[in-house]
């Protein structure tokens, strides 16, 4: 099954006008990898009238319209040229107390729009020296197979929240186990197009550390923070891939 592999640039709260522009500018490669730019919902209508594709945002509300001051709906975000939403992101998880069961009513709502979805999941450190890998991704992942979310054109994003930012990155062998385990829950919950799922490793993933980990063959990609933020170190690690 050939899944065509991703390199999702996530910018968190960084970057500047400036910045989008240089990405604008970028002639990112064409090749086989599906390059997408998480980049902060202020700058996505502009990065859109500059040509950056694709674009992601990286949160969305669980609200469809109304009374929710400071937040952005689906609608919104499809309506300036948005693709894909990252949600459950480790740092909304822990900053902001996000759960499964909001991140269901977010996933619902970008569904509805006809948006797709970056789905982050990962163990904390207590969890990872505890060996309770397995149990933090079926916590994660069982509510949203159950509440059937999960289709082809979902993109899982594994990062465990030990390695991100932190420059100590799994090592492929580690990254491939835990995507190998995810992609048998998705056969064993979504049989008829889990090999389709792409699924994304995260966690201080650099030039120098994503063709070792490309190697794995559950391992279609990288969701990428710190390494995103210039536009000639993220083109390496497309480069990487292709
Ligand atoms: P990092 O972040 O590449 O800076 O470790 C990854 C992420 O949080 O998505």
């Amino acid at each position: 099954m050939m899944r065509t592999p991703i390199a999702a640039a996530n910018w968190k709260m960084n970057g500047n006008l400036a910045l989008i522009e240089t990405f604008a500018k970028h002639a990112w490669p064409q090749g086989n990898v599906e390059k997408i730019f998480g980049l902060p919902a202020i700058y996505l209508n502009k990065a859109h009238e500059m040509g950056l594709k694709i674009l992601a945002a990286e949160d969305v509300s669980a609200h469809e319209s109304g009374a929710h001051t400071g937040e952005i709906s689906a609608t919104m975000l499809k309506e300036v040229g948005v693709t894909y939403a990252i949600i459950g992101h480790s740092e909304r998880r822990t900053d902001h107390g996000e759960n499964e069961e909001l991140l269901i009513e977010k996933w619902k709502q970008l569904k509805s729009q006809g948006l797709k979805v970056i789905y982050c999941i990962g163990e904390s450190l207590q969890e990872y020296e505890a060996g309770k890998c397995d149990e933090a991704v079926l916590r994660q992942m069982k509510p949203v197979l159950d509440a059937g979310l999960v289709d082809a054109e979902t993109v899982i994003a594994y990062e465990p929240v030990w390695a991100i930012g932190t420059g100590k990155a799994a090592t492929a062998e580690y990254a491939q186990q835990v995507h190998a385990k995810i992609r048998a829950l998705l056969q064993g919950n979504v049989a008829d197009v889990s090999d389709k799922i792409r699924i994304l490793y995260g966690g201080s993933v650099k030039p120098d550390n994503a063709a070792e980990l490309f190697v794995g063959a559950d391992i279609d990609g990288f969701l990428v923070g710190g390494a995103s933020l210039q536009a000639d170190v993220f083109d390496k690690i497309v480069g990487a891939m292709v």
